[in-house]
């Protein structure tokens, strides 16, 4: 597989056409960018990791019959995936109280749900990612009812593999993002990246961050947390 020219140039990854009409490559940066793109940096070795990382985690759901936009890891930073059109949802998975969802509804991080809940927001720099419900999104067309139905059963069955095989690698699962995209056929699969900048991950006994809120807040530590969940994935 070769790469051709760059189609897009995201905040955290460039994506660029390949030989082949039904693929293209993704290359991961080690750019971080945070608060809505005002606050920016670079963590050093994040793109190597996120790669592997994400790689493991979409073959891990394959198996498990989830399917995704995973094709082949060509290097340390570039992964070959299906070409999809993306659906325009920021959907996040929530087992544990933390970041927007403690500001919003005033409570403390750490509290454990009886049930994992579900959001969306609309992907849309310019609205700064809107939170929106089911209806708002299927008004604004971005998926119909049977997808968002579809999306849905998938986002928790995602987070009850997800949220046990990190278990058994010391580590809570406290919320996630996905985003998912559609094939030429109008399958949806699961797309973007699964990642420590795209989900909380607590260690289990500690609650000591390991994830991109350390970016996020200033804790100092951010390459040192990385490594530790790459370690705790792979070691
Ligand atoms: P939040 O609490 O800030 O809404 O974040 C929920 C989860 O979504 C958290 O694991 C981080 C992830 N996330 C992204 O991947 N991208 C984003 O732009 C935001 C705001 C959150
Ligand atoms: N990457 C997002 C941004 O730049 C937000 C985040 O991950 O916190 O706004």
């Amino acid at each position: 597989m070769k790469k051709t020219v760059q189609l897009y140039e995201g905040k955290a990854k460039k994506v660029f056409e390949t030989d082949t009409d039904s693929i293209v490559i993704v290359s991961y940066k080690d750019d971080a960018t945070a608060l809505d793109g005002l606050k920016k940096g670079t963590i050093t070795g994040k793109g190597a990791i996120n790669n592997r990382m994400s790689n493991f985690l979409m073959q891990l759901l394959e198996k498990e019959g989830i399917p995704t936009h995973f094709v082949e890891e060509l290097s340390d930073r570039e992964t070959a995936v299906k070409k999809v059109s993306i659906v325009p949802l920021e959907v996040i998975v929530r087992n544990v109280a933390a970041g927007h969802f403690a500001q919003r509804y005033g409570v403390e991080e750490g509290i454990v749900f009886d049930e994992p809940t579900i959001e969306f927001s609309y992907k849309n720099d310019d609205l700064h990612d809107p939170l929106l419900n089911s209806y708002h999104a299927v008004a604004l067309k971005l998926a119909d009812k049977s997808e968002i139905q579809h999306i849905k059963s998938m986002a928790f069955r995602i987070n009850d593999i997800l949220k046990e095989f990190f278990k058994s690698k010391n580590v809570k699962l406290v919320d996630f993002k996905m985003e998912f995209g559609r094939l030429p056929d109008g399958s949806i699969v699961l797309a973007d990246e699964i990642s420590p900048d795209t989900c909380r991950f607590w260690d289990l006994e500690t609650n000591e961050k390991l994830d991109k809120d350390r970016f996020r807040r200033d804790m100092g530590g951010v390459e040192g947390a990385y490594e530790e969940m790459y370690r705790r994935v792979f070691g």
